[in-house]
C-alpha cells in the first residue's frame, strides 16, 4: 500500500484519536463559514448586517462582501475566504455558492473517511469527477453569441435576482447591458473596471444613469479657474509643476534687494514662458498626475486654464484613453499632436465629493454610471451588486457559453455524475457520488431559502431529469414553480460552474492531503 507519502505506524491509538479531531475542527470551521452564508444564497436568501469594529453599517447577501469582513482566525476557514475570493475575481458572482459547495465536498470527504475510507480515495475521486463534471459543462452548455441582447439581460436578471436591488432589476440590467456594450476589446471582463460607478446621495436609484464621459474624484486646483469649460484641449503631464533650482540661471547670485527682483522676474519669466506653450497650443486644461504649486496654479487661473493635481494612475490613463490625449514629461515638447480632446468639462459636487467630468470626449466608448440613491449604505449595496451584474455581463460575452441556474445545471450534472459512479470501480465510486450529492447541496439551499420542503423538492427535481431535454429543469423560488428555467430566462455565465467546481474541488483536495502530511510528522515527532 502507498499513497506517496511515508505509512508511518502510529503508536498509540490517542493519538489517531487527535489526528481524527484536528481534521473535524478543520472541516466543521469551514462549515461554519458556509453556514453564516447558507442562508443569503438565491432570490430568497436574507442579507446579512455586517458591522465594523468602526461601527459602520453594511446591509449585503453578497457572498464575497460578507467573507471580506468577518473576522477570521483557523488557517482553513481562511482557505475557504480564498475560494470565494477567486470565483469573486475570475466571474464575479457565485462566491456564496462555491462557498457552500467546497464545505459540503469537505463534510461528505469526513463521512466517508469515518467509514474508514482512506483520504487518498476520497482526493482521486474528487479529481475524477471535477474533471469529468467541467468536461459535461462544455457539453451541455449553451452556446450563443455575443450579441445575444436577450440571454445576456437575462444572465444580468438572474445574477440580481439574488440581490437587494433585485426589485429594479429590470432598470439596472438595462443600464449595465449598455454599459458593458461601450467596452471593445478582446477581453471585456478585464476592462469592465473601467466601467466607474460614480455615487450621488440625494436623489433615488432609478435615477441612477450611465453616462458617456470619465467622471475624476479631482477638484480644481484653484478656485478662480473657470467652473466649465467648452471645446476643451487637454494636456495629460507627468511632471510636478514648479519652478525647480535647475532652471534658473546658474548665473544668479543675489547682492543686493535689485538681485531679489532680478530672481523674481526671473521665476516670473519662467511661469510666462510655459504658460506661452499652453496658450500657443490653446490648451484649457491640465491634467497632472504630480503636483502643482500653489504659484504655478494661480498663473494658470489667471489664463483661465484650469488643472487637476495628484490624479492617479488609473484615473489618468482613463483621461489619456477617453480624450485621446498622449502623457508627457516636457512640457517644452508638448505639441498639438499630445492634445486630448472633449466637448465640455465640468467641476462639479456629487454628494460629499468633488468630481471633474469630461463629458463629449473624444472617444464615445469611454462611460461612468451615475448611482442615485437617498442613504449611503443604500448607494454602497447597489454598488455591490451592480460590479456583480457587469462582472457577469462581461464574463457571458466574453466566454458566449450559458446554462440555467435556479439548481438546473447542478440537479443535471449531478445526475450524469452518479451515472458516471457506476462505471468506476473501487472506493473512488464512493467518493464520485459524494461529489454528486453535494452539487445537489446548492438547489436544495435554495429550496431551503425559499422555505419549501426540501427533500420533497429535491426529489422531484431528481425525477424530472428524465432524458437531455429535461437538462434545463429547476426551481424558480420567485414563482415557487418547478419548470425549464432556460425558457423562463434564469441564466448564468457556464463559466461561473466551472470555476466553481474547479475552485472548490482544489480546496478540498488540498485539505484532505495537508490532513495526512500533518498525520506524519505528528507522528514521527
Ligand atoms: N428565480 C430564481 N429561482 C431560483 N434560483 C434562482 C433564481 N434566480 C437566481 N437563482 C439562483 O440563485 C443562485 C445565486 O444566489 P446568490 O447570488 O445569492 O449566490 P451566489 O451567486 O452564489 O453568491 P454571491 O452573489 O453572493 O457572490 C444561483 O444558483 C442562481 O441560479
Ligand atoms: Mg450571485
Amino acid at each position: 500500500m502507498s499513497f506517496g507519502v511515508p505509512v508511518i505506524v502510529l503508536k498509540e491509538g490517542s493519538e489517531e484519536v487527535k489526528e481524527k479531531e484536528a481534521r473535524t475542527q478543520n472541516i466543521n470551521a469551514m462549515m461554519a463559514i458556509a453556514e453564516t452564508v447558507k442562508s443569503t444564497l438565491g432570490p430568497k436568501g436574507m442579507a446579512k448586517m455586517l458591522v465594523d469594529t468602526l461601527g459602520e453599517i453594511t446591509i449585503t447577501n453578497d457572498g464575497a462582501e460578507i467573507l471580506k469582513k468577518l473576522d477570521i482566525e483557523n488557517v482553513s476557514a481562511i482557505m475557504m475566504v480564498n475560494v470565494a475570493k477567486s470565483i469573486d475575481e475570475e466571474i464575479g458572482d457565485g462566491t456564496t455558492s462555491a462557498v457552500i459547495f467546497a464545505a459540503t465536498l469537505l463534510q461528505n470527504a469526513l463521512e466517508l473517511i469515518e467509514q474508514d475510507i482512506h483520504p487518498k480515495h476520497i482526493t482521486h475521486g474528487y479529481k475524477l469527477a471535477a474533471d469529468k463534471a467541467i468536461k459535461i459543462v462544455k457539453e451541455i452548455a449553451t452556446k450563443i453569441s455575443k450579441d445575444d441582447d436577450v440571454v445576456l439581460k437575462n444572465a444580468a436578471l438572474t445574477a440580481m435576482n439574488s440581490q437587494d436591488i433585485a426589485p429594479l432589476k429590470d432598470f439596472f440590467a438595462d443600464l449595465a447591458l449598455k454599459a458593458v456594450k461601450h467596452i471593445e476589446a478582446e477581453n471585456v471582463f478585464n476592462k469592465v473596471n473601467n466601467i466607474k460607478i460614480v455615487k450621488a446621495k440625494g436623489k433615488s436609484l432609478k435615477d441612477s444613469e450611465l453616462i458617456s464621459g470619465v467622471y475624476i474624484e479631482k477638484e480644481k486646483v484653484n478656485p478662480s479657474m473657470p467652473e466649465s469649460l467648452k471645446d476643451v484641449k487637454i494636456a495629460v503631464i507627468r511632471k510636478k509643476l514648479d519652478i525647480t533650482k535647475t532652471e534658473f540661471d546658474a548665473q544668479i547670485q543675489i547682492y543686493n534687494p535689485e538681485d531679489i527682483q532680478k530672481f523674481l522676474n526671473q521665476e516670473d519669466q519662467i511661469l510666462q514662458d510655459y504658460i506661452k506653450i499652453f496658450k500657443d497650443l490653446g490648451v484649457n486644461m491640465i491634467v497632472n498626475n504630480s503636483d502643482i504649486s500653489d504659484k504655478f496654479g494661480a498663473y494658470l487661473a489667471k489664463e483661465g486654464i484650469a488643472a487637476i493635481k495628484n490624479v492617479g494612475e488609473k484615473d489618468y490613463k482613463s483621461v489619456l484613453k477617453a480624450t485621446g490625449a498622449k502623457f508627457i514629461d516636457d512640457i517644452k515638447l508638448l505639441t498639438e499632436n499630445d492634445l486630448g480632446y472633449a466637448e465640455s468639462i465640468k467641476f462639479e459636487k456629487i454628494g460629499d465629493n468633488e468630481y471633474t467630468f469630461f463629458e463629449g470626449c473624444k472617444n464615445p466608448k469611454s462611460v461612468s454610471i451615475l448611482l442615485k440613491g437617498g442613504l449611503e449604505n443604500v448607494l454602497t449595496t447597489a454598488e455591490i451588486s451592480l460590479n456583480d451584474v457587469l462582472s457577469v455581463i462581461a464574463k457571458t460575452i466574453d466566454t458566449q457559453m450559458v446554462v440555467a441556474g435556479g439548481g438546473a445545471i447542478y440537479m443535471e450534472l449531478a445526475k450524469k455524475l452518479k451515472a458516471y459512479a457506476n462505471e468506476i470501480s473501487g472506493k473512488e465510486q464512493l467518493a464520485v457520488t459524494a461529489f454528486a450529492l453535494a452539487l445537489e447541496e446548492i438547489p436544495k439551499t435554495l429550496i431551503r431559502n425559499a422555505g419549501l420542503e426540501e427533500i420533497e423538492i429535491l426529489t422531484e427535481l431528481r425525477a424530472a431529469h428524465k432524458t437531455d431535454n429535461d437538462k434545463w429543469i429547476g426551481i424558480d423560488t420567485i414563482t415557487n414553480t418547478i419548470g425549464d428555467n432556460y425558457q423562463r430566462g434564469i441564466i448564468e455565465p457556464a463559466a461561473l460552474i466551472s470555476c466553481l467546481i474547479k475552485s472548490g474541488s482544489e480546496l478540498a483536495n488540498l485539505i484532505l492531503r495537508v490532513d495526512r502530511i500533518i498525520r506524519a510528522s505528528g507522528a514521527a515527532g
